[in-house]
Order: structure tokens, then C-alpha cells, then sequence
């Protein structure tokens, strides 16, 4: 920490834009130059979220952070965890208005939740709502709880979604710390570390209890330093924005000059690859041919056009064939396209089959379904892409792979 502040105090001598807060007396600031620096920055937040204009119009900001509906806050958390906020604008009113209140998805089957996820990705996340909902229902008399510890409790919610519902929707002193308000932090304080290295984790959970303890309003200012992380202070290769930037005085980055080598970048394990299969099969009546993946691993539960997986090369045409008693129409496949996940790059390989002459042929695997009726099914982006496209039901296909924020 001493550290940092001596960094703090090189870039003042500099010359660069003051961090203490001169026009108060000596007597009113605080003595610890950390604190000064979070008082300095929940201030400058808070009138920067507060001001026309600075942050965007989200649909579940129609209440001051503070203020909101937890059951709100948990759904958009959990829609915002790996997908950008610009799907999640019309999803989240979707979503909210099919399960309204926590009892109203905790009522709903799993598959019926999945659905209305369907395109999102990451669909872990949907499958731990629908828990955490039940356990709310369950545990908590349908009342999402107020305090973190209950909150961690539950499934899906980690310190990050616990400390947001807290703030944002009971106005509690608790920290957040995402990848967005990691950034923001690292530069504010010049320290040149990877956003989830371990021990920068640390520091970052400390730095965010000082900025949090320092707020006269604790949901304004998290929300604020989300958003001053997705829309100004960007990560690189974009510039960040700091000429509308409300810490920029502030920011031992800035005056260095190393915001864009701030957060340092952590070398990433290679991801795994797999080989599917997918047999596209489509029957006279225009009928498609899929089947439900077993529960746990990749795309639990999720529906697909029937395919053939292999951790080391893909199923040959005549495998394809054996396994799912279809034939095959052509030697090669109609489609490659490598599908990139967390943890797995999955190389697709679409075939296409021939039916059998009977009207309702028993399939092997599988069961026939109206494509009118597959946006009705929970399918990955990879299955969509597919199946949609079979289907001719292009325009029904929303952007494909959801972005991180
Ligand atoms: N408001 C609530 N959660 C948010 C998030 N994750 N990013 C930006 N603004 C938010």
C-alpha cells in the first residue's frame, strides 16, 4: 500500500492533476492518503453517475441503484455474468416478464427456463437461477435475503452478485469487484497486475471495501464504477475515454502514461478441444430430427440436431451413420465451424441424412419436432446456428455468440 501511495505522490510532483482534496480544511480529511484517494473517488463517482447523460438507460435502472428489486437485480447479475449489456436490454424485460417475481420461477419446469434463456449462452447460469429461486422460496419465505452471507448461500451467487444485490438494491456498504471495476481500480491505483490474479484479488476486494465504506450512497457508487468500467475506462486495445472520465485527477495510470499495459494480461491455459458430429435430418413433412443432451457436462439438458462426440477427431461418415442408424447423403460434410466456449473449442461438422420412407420412421435416436417449434427448446448458439439455418428460420436467429461485457 505505502507503495502505491508513494507512486500517488511521484505523479502529483509531476505535475499531473492534484489528488488530495484541497479545498477542504486539514482538519476535515482524512489522514490516511487511501482513504482521501476513496472519499475523493465515491464523491466524484457518485456525481458522475448522478449527471444526465453520463450513464445509460437500462431497463432495470428505472429505480435509483439502492432502491431496486433484488429478485431484479439477481436475474440481470446472472443475464450479465459473460454476455454484453446490449443483448441484455431486451432480454431482461423478456425474461422478467415470463417469471416476474422469485415464486414464478421457482415455480417453472427447468426447461421451460432454459428456453427462455435460449441464445444466452452459458447456460450453468440459468440452471443456478432457477435453483437459487427454489432455495429463496424454500429457505428464505420467497424474500430475496439483504446480508452477503445469505446471499453467497445461494446457487449461482458469488461475492461479486452477493456484494451487487446488497448495494444495489438494499444501499449496504459492500464491495463488488468484476472484471470492469477491476480495471478501474488497477489504474486508479497505477498497480500493474492481471484482473484475476490472485493475489491482485485481494488487494482489489480491500481497495473496493474502502471505496464502498467512503459512499454516502453504496449502490450509486458500485453502480457507477461498473459503469465508468464498461464505458470509459475500456480495456485495451481501445483507448480508454479519460477525457470523460470522473477519476481522471485522480488516476496514477493516466498520469504515468500506462493504462493501456494496465491490467497486466494473464497467460491463458489452452482450451480443450472436441470433435461433434451433428446429423441434420429433416423428414418430408418438413419435420427435424433432435434429441435432449443428458444432464451435467457442456449444454446440460439442452436440445440439438443428434451428434456424435469424440475427444480426438471427429466420427467418421460411416461411425455417424452406425450410431444414429441414418444414412448419410454425401461423403463430405456441408459445414465446418469451430464453436469457442470457456473451456473448449468444439469443432462442428455438419452431415446431412436421408430420412427413411415411412411417414413417422422410428428413429434411433432422437425425436421429430416442428421446426416451428424450436425456438420453443433451449439450444446452444452452436445448435441454433444449425438448426435454424435447416430450418429456414433465419431471421429468427438473434446475434450469435453472446461477448463479454
Ligand atoms: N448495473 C447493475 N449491474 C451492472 C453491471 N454489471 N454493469 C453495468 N451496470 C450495472
Amino acid at each position: 500500500m505505502a507503495a502505491e501511495s508513494g507512486k500517488i505522490a511521484r505523479s502529483n510532483d509531476r505535475g499531473s492533476p492534484r489528488r488530495t482534496t484541497s479545498a477542504r480544511s486539514a482538519r476535515q480529511r482524512p489522514v490516511d492518503p487511501q482513504a482521501a484517494v476513496a472519499v475523493e473517488s465515491a464523491r466524484a463517482l457518485q456525481a458522475w453517475f448522478n449527471t444526465p447523460g453520463n450513464a445509460r438507460a437500462l431497463p432495470w435502472r428505472d429505480r435509483p441503484a439502492g432502491e431496486r428489486d433484488a429478485y431484479v437485480v439477481l436475474v440481470a447479475e446472472a443475464m450479465l455474468q459473460q454476455t454484453q449489456v446490449s443483448r441484455i436490454a431486451d432480454r431482461l424485460p423478456k425474461f422478467l416478464a415470463r417469471f416476474p417475481t422469485v415464486s414464478r420461477l421457482a415455480a417453472a419446469s427447468q426447461d421451460d427456463v432454459l428456453a427462455e434463456w435460449s441464445g444466452l449462452g452459458y447456460y450453468r447460469r440459468a440452471r443456478n437461477l432457477h435453483a437459487a429461486a427454489r432455495m429463496v422460496v424454500d429457505s428464505h419465505g420467497g424474500e430475496l435475503p439483504n446480508d452477503v452471507e445469505s446471499l453467497r448461500s445461494l446457487p449461482g451467487v458469488g461475492r461479486y452478485t452477493a456484494g451487487a444485490i446488497a448495494s444495489l438494491a438494499f444501499d449496504k456498504h459492500e464491495p463488488i469487484v468484476d472484471g470492469n471495476v477491476a480495471r478501474v481500480l488497477l489504474r486508479l491505483h497505477g498497480k500493474k497486475a492481471a484482473s484475476d490474479d490472485r493475489a491482485a484479488q485481494a488487494w482489489l476486494w480491500e481497495q473496493s471495501t474502502n471505496l464502498v465504506r467512503a459512499a454516502k450512497r453504496p449502490g450509486v457508487v458500485n453502480e457507477a464504477i461498473m459503469e465508468l468500467g464498461a464505458t470509459v475506462c475500456l480495456p485495451a486495445p481501445a483507448a480508454p475515454r479519460c477525457e470523460r472520465c470522473p477519476l481522471a485527477s485522480l488516476c496514477v495510470a493516466r498520469a504515468q502514461g500506462t493504462t493501456a499495459r494496465i491490467p497486466t494480461v494473464k497467460s491463458r491455459s489452452a482450451r480443450k478441444a472436441l470433435y461433434a458430429s451433428t446429423l441434420l435430418v429433416r423428414r418430408r413433412d418438413g419435420a427435424l430430427l433432435v434429441e435432449q443432451r443428458p444432464g451435467g457436462g457442456m449444454w446440460s439438458c439442452m436440445w440439438q440436431a443428434v451428434t456424435v462426440e469424440r475427444h480426438d477427431r471427429h466420427a467418421t461418415a460411416h461411425e455417424l451413420s452406425v450410431e444414429t442408424g441414418t444414412r448419410i447423403a454425401a461423403d463430405t460434410p456441408d459445414e465446418r465451424f469451430i464453436h469457442r466456449t470457456t473451456h473448449r473449442d468444439v469443432h462442428f461438422e455438419v452431415w446431412t441424412g436421408v430420412p427413411g420412407r415411412a411417414k413417422s420412421p422410428r428413429p434411433r435416436r432422437g425425436e421429430w419436432v416442428d421446426p416451428r417449434r424450436l425456438s420453443e427448446l433451449a439450444l446452444s448458439n452452436a445448435q441454433r446456428r444449425i438448426l435454424f439455418r435447416d430450418a429456414g428460420l433465419f431471421h429468427e436467429l438473434g446475434p450469435l455468440s453472446p461477448r463479454p461485457r
